[in-house]
């Protein structure tokens, strides 16, 4: 089995935040936003170097099955959010993009309202496998181009339709990947427009430098595990400095995430149990979730937290309504204490995988 099955500070001044009123439920269809929009959220976004803007909240799609995806994305879309994260590898873009077809065909929504994220799996980590995936993205999620692709992992796996090719020991089947074709064929895709901007995933600082200092698109967007106990402050400052977005993914701790590390012995700590945060959640009447989403967005961080249910969707989108102080930024920092939570040698269906020489972390 694959990921395929359960897989799956401050940006610069140049990024700067900018907020806006998105129309909620019915004042959807009038795709514009508007001010006057009433039952509306408000939403802030940070700029790529062009001018495009990205919501700072999006919504994630791994662990959301096909049965739920499809009526989660249209509560979505219903509620407000127009930031989707998908990957090929969470094995429901095809439902994404019937609902996605379904809003741009009826005028509820343009494209151009939509900021699409979708990424360039382990399993076509190559430079000759990167347009065939590429393009697969776009038929199933019925899109004529991405907002932003990115490199999933910076490791690969052989090419496969189905689950990861193991060897009889269990241990994944691994290939080689070479950052720099890859990203060279990803340049010339961008070229034909199928991708607005380029990024990567799991990349750490040696190999996103790699890429800087190798390309003529530069990287303008990373993607990592990034929560309250494990807040990359000097990932997040590197990529300041390079005029790179991040988006912080398992924003919540990637609750339920213990399934899949079951037999592993490791335990996930439940981040909304943090008595900190609690304790600031109950200061500013919100919930445990919206705290650790606002403090994301207060290190100049977009985020994309999953959820299929409608009163988390609702809540995780509503976060500009109220500021975290001076005093709750400082005690949501002191809480950082390095626990990675995706550590992907821990997944059974990724056994022996950080003994591949661009393995991250
Ligand atoms: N690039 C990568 O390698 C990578 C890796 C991991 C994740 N991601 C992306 O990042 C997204 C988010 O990360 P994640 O899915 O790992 O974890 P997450 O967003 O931190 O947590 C999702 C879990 O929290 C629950 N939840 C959502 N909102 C909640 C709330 N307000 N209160 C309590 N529980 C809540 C969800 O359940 P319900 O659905 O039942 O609400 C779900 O079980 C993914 O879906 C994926 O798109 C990318």
């Amino acid at each position: 089995m694959g990921f395929l099955i359960p897989f799956v500070f401050l940006v610069s001044l140049a990024h700067l935040s900018v907020s806006s009123t998105i129309p909620s439920t019915t004042d959807v269809s009038s795709s514009s936003l508007s001010e006057s929009a009433t039952n509306s959220i408000k939403m802030q976004y940070l700029e790529f170097a062009n001018g495009d803007k990205i919501p700072m909240i999006g919504l994630g799609t791994w662990r959301a099955p096909d049965e739920e995806v499809e009526a989660a994305i249209n509560l979505a879309l219903e509620i407000g959010y127009r930031h989707f994260d998908c990957a090929p590898v969470y094995m429901n873009e095809k439902v994404i993009g019937n609902v996605f077809k379904k809003w741009i065909d009826s005028g509820k929504v343009k494209r151009s309202d939509l900021f699409i994220v979708t990424k360039l799996p382990p399993f076509a980590n190559r430079a000759e496998d990167a347009e065939k995936v590429l393009k697969k993205s776009l038929a199933d999620l019925q899109l004529d181009y991405l907002d932003l692709y990115l490199i999933h992992v910076p490791f690969a796996v052989p090419y496969v339709e189905g689950p990861f090719q193991t060897h009889e020991n269990g241990s994944i089947v691994q290939s080689p990947t070479d950052h720099i074709k890859t990203w060279k064929e990803l340049e010339r895709l961008k070229t034909e427009g199928l991708i607005k901007h380029l990024g990567v995933s799991n990349f750490n600082e040696r190999q996103i430098q790699r890429l800087l200092d190798n390309s003529d698109v530069k990287p303008e967007a990373l993607q990592v595990e990034l929560h309250v106990y494990f807040q990359q402050k000097p990932l997040v400052k590197f990529c300041k400095d390079n005029n790179i977005i991040v988006t912080a993914y398992s924003p919540l701790g990637s609750r339920g995430i213990n399934k899949l590390l079951e037999g592993s012995g490791i335990e996930v700590p439940d981040l909304l149990e943090n008595p900190v945060v609690k304790t600031v959640a109950e200061k500013h009447g919100k919930s445990p979730a919206q705290v650790l989403l606002r403090y994301i967005t207060q290190m100049g961080v977009t985020t994309i937290p999953k959820s299929t249910n409608e009163n988390r969707l609702k809540a995780n989108i509503d976060i500009f309504g109220f500021e975290l102080d001076g005093c709750d930024m400082k005690s949501l920092s002191d809480q950082d204490a390095g626990i990675r939570l995706v550590e992907f040698r821990n997944f059974d269906f990724f056994k022996g995988i950080e003994t591949h020489p661009e393995y991250p972390f």
